[in-house]
């Protein structure tokens, strides 16, 4: 019987873009759901832009718009991201939506009829300046404890110890850096350890994987803690029913968006949300990385269970993504994009390279270029790929593109694949997609050498016969590896479908072989990476790293970039001023003599106004030494002398150190 499925992967904020840590997890919950798909099963895969909360607010003030404009603009941003990377959600929604507005109420309303709700004063920092509660992220000081400089309200990176915003010595609003007033209001509760026992059960009944569970462990006998889930406006959120000025949390609506997401594909395909969502017709998998497990694992499974609706039969979390052993970095150029890394590589080859990492555990897994570029090299288009075109252009160019039919050495090893299937099922549905991979890798070697041993290019021009039956062969394993990877190579697997002139190819077409068959027209399948490409890549994600440019209107614009190899064009050198005198006619000008070390040049400035001669013979000054000569009313001006200030009667010559020599080049 065919299984029916729901799966979700965590929502990413709306405040900024995907990234190629993001793509760890919707990589690995794509190639999932995918893989549901061709086992014949029905896979619904909902996710959807998570937009509330004080980030997204502020951003868009920084910006200038309305929060619903930025996270519009972002959406279209994350859902071309997506695609880009071939993650293919059968939706993708918001949170800001009414399907989670109404179930945030209901939830919320339910939570309260239980008498899961609390309320209770709570002391947080405000700014005046910028009109807002401070999240703890908000609020920079000086550790209480090892007095490091400079952290943030809920922990320090110097000593490790966590704290209060208010508790921080010297605090300031990490958005403008005034003093934030520490202020009371009225908080709602969700009253999280009344769900303790229930918890308890439900992650003794296998919903974590182990790993994850004793995590869970250490939170049961540290206790649960009530849970804060409302926020004074001005927030950019769902109102509190019934409250003029309060809004839920962010992360009270955030997994209530998977519920919205499914409804609203529910209504718009003629499903029954219920049936869909909440029974036990339909099985239901959270995909999340480490750091939102408690989000998942306790908050969220409470309010289900709050609010009578049915939890997740599992969470599978996964670890963090690291660069070249490192953690992402933004100056280092490791904090990539999706939209950069797709302007410079193909998405299968960062879809294939995590398949080959990722397994069932939280451990962090580790993107490193050499490797990367190694294995897609070696592995994908050395090996892989090349069984495809060192047989297909072969077949239709020397053999009239007809498939023969198998020997009892063709069978022999399209046997062998087909007895992997099994196996590979079993580590696709334990998220254990390294072994897959691995198991991928040694059967393509086996096809390889059972190539290398035939020698079709040698036999083609002897034995045609015989070398159909090899590329008939060659071919029914090329198909049956295609049907092995295509969850994680989707647009491979078509370019394949379409060369050997199928039909869409899904796990059920293993057992099968193709005989006396038309193939059609070879096209490459993936190309080598070039290391150039990384390269750039990276370099680009540097430039990116630039602080945002503040806003300011200047009466001048900004002239177009110049780099440091045209700044480094200009020849700046200390000069001494031998003759300073006016210009008849010119009652702005000076006709200055300047030494250059013993280079003469004749410069006219416009300083008359600000200097008088006397005061300048014999001073010291700085000057561009190789700027071409121009032509002025009054004569040839050779040069120029640095000075500063806005114009007018406000100009100042640079000052030059005592002791410094005319000639000398200025840096
Ligand atoms: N908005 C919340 C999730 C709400 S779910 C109801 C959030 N968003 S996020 O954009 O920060 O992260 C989205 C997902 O990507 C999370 O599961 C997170 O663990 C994962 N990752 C974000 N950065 C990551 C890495 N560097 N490495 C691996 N996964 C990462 O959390
Ligand atoms: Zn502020």
């Amino acid at each position: 019987m065919n299984r029916k499925i729901v799966v979700t992967s965590a929502l990413p904020y709306a405040n900024g873009p995907i990234h190629i840590g993001h793509l760890v997890e919707y990589l690995q919950t794509d190639i999932w759901v995918r893989f549901q798909k061709l086992c014949g099963n029905v896979c619904l895969y909902f996710c959807a832009d998570d937009t509330h909360g004080t980030p997204v607010m502020i951003r868009a003030r920084d910006e200038g718009i309305e929060p619903e404009e930025l996270i519009r603009r972002v959406h279209g941003e994350h859902v071309r991201d997506f695609d880009g990377f071939l993650v293919d959600f059968d939706n993708y929604y918001s949170t800001h939506s009414e399907e989670n507005r109404h179930f945030s109420e209901l939830l919320y309303a339910r939570a309260t009829e239980n008498g899961s709700i609390d309320k209770r004063p709570v002391e947080q920092a405000y700014c005046r300046q910028c009109d807002m509660w401070l999240p703890d992220r908000y609020v920079r000081g000086v550790c209480p404890r090892c007095k490091a400089e400079n952290q943030y309200g809920d922990s320090c990176d110097a000593c490790g110890g966590t704290h209060r915003p208010t508790e921080l010595i010297n605090p300031v609003c990490a958005n403008c850096g005034l003093t934030p007033q520490r202020r009371s209001s009225v908080h709602y509760f969700f009253k999280l350890a009344d769900y303790a026992d229930r918890l308890r059960e439900l992650a003794a009944g296998g919903h974590v994987h182990e790993s994850v569970m004793n995590k869970l462990d250490e939170w049961f006998t540290t206790g649960l803690k009530d849970w804060d889930i409302s926020r004074d406006g001005p927030y950019f959120g769902f109102k509190i029913p019934g409250e003029e000025n309060k809004y839920f949390y962010v992360w009270l609506d955030a997994p209530i968006g998977y519920m919205a997401s499914c409804k609203n594909y529910c209504d718009r395909h003629g499903l029954d949300f219920e049936v869909v969502w909440n029974s036990d017709e339909y099985e239901l998998y959270h995909f999340i990385g480490k750091d939102i497990m408690y989000f998942h694992a306790l908050f969220w499974p409470a309010m289900l269970i709050g609010a009578r609706f049915k939890t997740a039969d599992k969470l599978f979390v996964h670890g963090f993504l690291t660069v070249n052993g490192r953690k992402m970095s933004k100056s280092k150029g490791t904090f990539i994009k999706a939209e950069t890394y797709l302007a410079h590589l193909d998405p299968e080859y960062l879809r294939y390279y995590y398949a080959g990492k990722l397994s069932s555990g939280v451990d962090d897994i580790d993107l490193n270029f050499d490797d990367f570029i190694a294995k897609v090299n070696s592995d994908l288009v050395g090996k892989l790929a090349n069984l495809a075109s060192r047989s297909g252009p072969m077949l239709t160019k020397k053999l009239n593109g007809r498939l023969g039919r198998l020997d009892d050495e063709g069978w022999k090893l399209i046997r062998g694949l087909q007895q992997a299937k099994d196996g590979i099922i079993s580590d696709y549905e334990g998220l254990n997609y390294a072994a897959v991979i691995r198991t991928i890798s040694s059967l393509v070697d086996e096809c390889n050498r059972y190539v290398d041993a035939k020698q079709p290019w040698v036999t083609v021009k002897t034995d045609p016969d015989q070398t159909r039956i090899t590329l008939t062969t060659t071919i029914n394993a090329v198909r049956i590896l295609t049907i092995y990877l295509k969850a994680v190579l989707p647009r491979y697997a078509q370019k394949v479908e379409k060369f050997l002139n199928v039909e869409p190819l899904s796990f059920a077409d293993v057992d099968g072989v193709l005989e006396d068959h038309e193939i059609g027209r070879f096209e490459r399948l993936v190309e080598r990476v070039e290391k150039e490409k990384v390269e750039a890549m990276i370099e680009e994600s540097k430039q990116a790293d630039k602080p945002d440019a503040p806003v300011v209107t200047l009466d001048e614009p900004i002239e177009p970039e110049c780099t440091i190899d045209d700044f480094m064009k200009v020849d700046l050198r200390i000069a001494r001023i031998t003759l300073a005198e006016p210009v008849e006619g010119a009652d702005k000008l000076l006709h200055l003599e300047l030494d250059i070390g013993g280079v003469g040049k004749s410069v006219f400035a416009g300083i008359a106004k600000v200097y008088k001669p006397e005061d300048l013979t014999g001073r010291m000054v700085v000057c561009v030494a190789n700027l071409k000569p121009r032509r002025m009313k009054f004569g040839v001006s050779e040069g120029m002398i640095l000075a500063a200030g806005p114009g007018g009667s406000d100009i100042f010559i640079l000052r030059v150190d005592e002791g410094a020599e005319p000639g000398q080049r200025v840096h």
